[in-house]
This record gives structure tokens, sequence and C-alpha cells, in this order.
């Protein structure tokens, strides 16, 4: 282990590692709907993230006493079925911990949520697997309190320990269990209040707070993703769910395209989409691909991947063999040849493939508003075409996550993200996959 200035680390979960604001505001908003009652006017729905909830619902809220424990099981039924998966990581909290269990650190969490909730959502969200030991309340009726709840949380032996939080109730705990308050200024909690409540530094992001943590190490690699198949299968509503969902999960992405991604690219596509240059001779083509790849490996995917970014790129390299290499019928050799200096090492770690019938893609692309020059191509390119994009598959098993197309876009997208998430976080294998919802 390096020379830090902690070897143990213990974390609050709302506002510290996940942004709830809305889901907490949004259960909170829809048990007060389901009761009859009405929100007081000007009440600052924010302040209920933080604080006890009968505590918000009584003296923020101006729930009678005798509805409180209504109040709060609608809330918790709410918040169970809906709320949790509104939840965000904060950017930079997954490259943290995933640092942090690299190098040594023993990691855990403190919250007063109940305990098996804790679990559920660090399971849902692909975190579980960074902390050693989880530590909520597990009786309404005893609670343990913030101070014990870190006791709890840390291991036998340490050297020094912080607490991560982002309220007065965690920098107090942390002063009271002995160990070094940290105070999330991008949470809930303002400035003043932790600094009042005894922190003994503050962060302003997840990133300063890996500083603090682990001084020096740089962010491991990221990842590269592309997303492949004919045109019409749906690939961009895909990318734009798996997008989402990867945000949410915390994960830093760079979502970016082919041809394009970059401005010379983009000048680039123009040419090589524009319906006018029906007299484009195959090599050219090839080419302006190869050159519009060229430069976004340079400018776009490189420095992403190397600065620790998830590059999720609607196409790559594996088109130009499909399309140009299939399509044009240039052989795969010569396609592989011209992109050698584009590609220059940067291969896709995984690429996600849609497959689709090739006479409902065909319907798809007639359909299209404007087809550009490629769409416009016969039946026969675009079955060449998907014949290359098979072969590539065959050969390259362990790259590609197939899926089918032919599905409901929902049910695409659940199946894309477990398998994503398979490469993207080995270790969470088993984790969130079945619980996971789209919002
Ligand atoms: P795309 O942006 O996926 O089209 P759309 O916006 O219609 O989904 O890609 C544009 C077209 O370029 C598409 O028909 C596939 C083709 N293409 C190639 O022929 N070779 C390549 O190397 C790439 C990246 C795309």
């Amino acid at each position: 282990m390096g020379n830090f200035p902690y070897d143990a680390v213990v974390f609050d979960l709302d506002g510290t590692l996940f942004d709830a604001e809305e889901g907490i505001v949004s259960s909170v908003r829809k048990a007060m709907e389901e009761m009859g009652l009405v929100i007081p006017q000007g009440a600052e729905l924010r302040q209920v993230v933080g604080p006890p909830l009968r505590y918000s619902f009584h003296d923020l809220l101006n729930v009678p006493a005798e509805r409180l424990d209504e109040a709060a099981e609608r809330y918790a039924r709410i918040f169970r079925s809906e709320g949790m998966y509104r939840y965000s990581v904060y950017p930079g909290i997954r490259t943290l911990l995933r640092v942090l269990k690299e190098n040594g650190l023993y990691v855990a969490l403190a919250s007063s949520k109940p305990q098996e909730l804790c679990e559920h959502i660090l399971q849902v969200y692909c975190l579980r697997h960074y902390f050693d030991r989880v530590i909520g309340e597990t009786d309404n009726h005893a609670k343990l309190g913030k101070p014990e709840m870190i006791r709890r949380a840390l291991p036998e032996h340490y050297r020094r320990a912080a607490m991560v939080g982002d309220r007065l109730y965690d920098m107090e705990g942390a002063k009271a269990a002995g160990v070094d308050g940290i105070g999330a200024v991008y949470g809930c909690g303002s400035e003043e209040e932790l600094r009042k409540a005894g922190a003994d530094r503050l962060v302003s992001d997840a990133d300063a707070l890996r500083e603090l943590l682990c001084p020096s190490v740089p962010a491991p690699r990221g990842f590269f993703l592309s997303m492949e198949g004919p045109d019409g299968c749906g690939k961009t509503t895909q990318a734009n769910l798996l997008e989402k969902s990867l945000r949410q999960m915390g994960f830093e992405l760079v979502r970016t395209r082919e041809p394009g991604g970059c401005p010379i690219s983009e000048k680039i596509r123009q040419i090589i989409l524009d319906t006018e240059n029906a007299e484009m001779c195959a090599n050219c083509e090839a080419l302006l691909y190869a050159a519009s790849r060229a430069q976004h490996v340079h400018q776009v995917i490189r420095p992403a991947v190397e600065a620790g970014k998830v590059v999720l790129s609607d196409r790559f390299v594996d088109s130009s063999v499909a399309y140009q290499g299939g399509g044009r019928e240039m052989g795969v050799e010569m396609i592989r040849q011209i992109n050698e200096p584009a590609v220059d090492g940067m291969l896709p770690d995984a690429t996600v493939y849609l497959a689709i019938d090739h006479d409902t893609a065909m319907k798809r692309r007639l359909s299209a508003s404007r087809p550009d020059r490629l769409e416009l191509e016969s039946s026969a390119f675009h079955g060449r075409v998907q014949a290359a994009y098979e072969e590539l598959i065959e050969r390259d098993r362990r790259r590609f996550i197939v899926v089918s197309g032919d599905q409901p876009a929902e049910e695409i997208a659940r199946q894309v993200l477990r398998q994503v998430l398979r490469r993207l976080e080995p270790g969470c294998e088993q984790e969130g996959e079945s619980t996971w919802k789209e919002s």
C-alpha cells in the first residue's frame, strides 16, 4: 500500500455516494399526495434529504403526529419500488472506489437507512463489491446512531480512519467515534454546516476526494465500447438508453460516433453520406472513413480512455470491415490495412452487436425519413454487410456481445446493460442485474 493518509474510509450513502435528491423528493411528494396532504407553500423539498424522515414529515411538512406512522410506511413502500431507482452515483465515485480498493484501503458504509436497503441499493448500482462492510440500521426501535454505526463499520485494526459524509450528523458522528471527518460539500449540506460540525477537511467533488485519499495515483485505464449493427437495427436508440443507465450508475462516459465524433471527422461525415456524391468510388469512400477515424481516435477516443473514461462509440472499424470490406466487396484484408494507421492500436474492449433479420432491417431503412447514401444501397449490398458482420463475430466471440434487435426496446436495453456491466465491472457479476429497472 502507498503512503496514504488513511487506511480505512467509511462512507455515508445519500448525498455522498449517491445523488439521492430526485429519488427521495419524488417519494415524499407521492406519499403526501396519496394521503391527501398538501405540501406547504415555500417548503424547500430538498431539505428532506438527510435528516430522519419522521422529523422531515413532522417539522418541515407539517404532517400531524398521529399520521406519522402512515406517512413513514407509505414513503418506505414508494421509495423501495420507485424512488431508489431514481438515484444516481455521483460522477467520479466509481473511479474513486476502484482506486481505493486497488490500493488496499479498507472501505465501509455507515448509513441511517435500514441495513438490507443499503445492501440492496449498493447491489442495484453495482457498487457492493467495493465495500468490506456495510452498516445500516437493523431495528427501527433501537437506533444505533451515527457514532456507533461508524465504530461498527471500522475494521478491527487500523492506523487512521476517516468518515466521509455530507451532513452535520456525519461530522459529529466522526468526532464521537474518534476518526477524522471529511465533508462532501457537493452533497446536501452546506460548507458552513459541515465546518460548524467540525469537519477536518472539505472536498468539492469525488476527484478531489480521490486526490486527498490516494494522492498522485492516476485514474485507472478506461474502457472502449463500440456499438455495431446493420442500418435499421435500432442501434442509436439502444446507445441512448445504455448511455443513460451507465451515467446513472456513475460511469464517466464519453458518447461519440463514426463517421464523426470531432469537428474534422464530422466534416468528413458530411462528404461521405451526402446523397449528391453518387460518383464516389469505393476506394475514396473507404479512405475517407479511415481518415475520419484517424482523427477521432487521436482527438477523442484515446485521450478519453487514457483519462479513465468509458468511451461509447456508435460504430467503429468493424463497420468499415462490414460495409466496405463486405458491402463494397473490397475484402477484409484491404480494409484492415487501410485502417491500421487510423486505429493505431486502439481496438474496442467490447462491442455490442444488434442482430436483426435482413428483411426487417430493409423495411426500416426504406421507411427512414431521409435515407443517406449508404442506406439507399441495394438489398444485396446490405446482405453482404450482414454476412461480413457475422464472420467478424464468429472470429472474435470474446469481444462481441450479440443481442437480438427483434425485441421490444426495453428488453434489448436490459440485456445489453446486463452484458455490458459484466465487462465493465467483472466484480459485480450477479449484482443488480435482476433488480435494475428502467425508470
Ligand atoms: P450511422 O451514423 O450509423 O448511420 P445512421 O445515422 O443512419 O444510423 O452510419 C452512417 C453510415 O455509414 C451507415 O450506413 C454505416 C456506414 N459506415 C460505413 O460504411 N463504414 C464505416 O466505417 C462506418 C463507421 C459507417
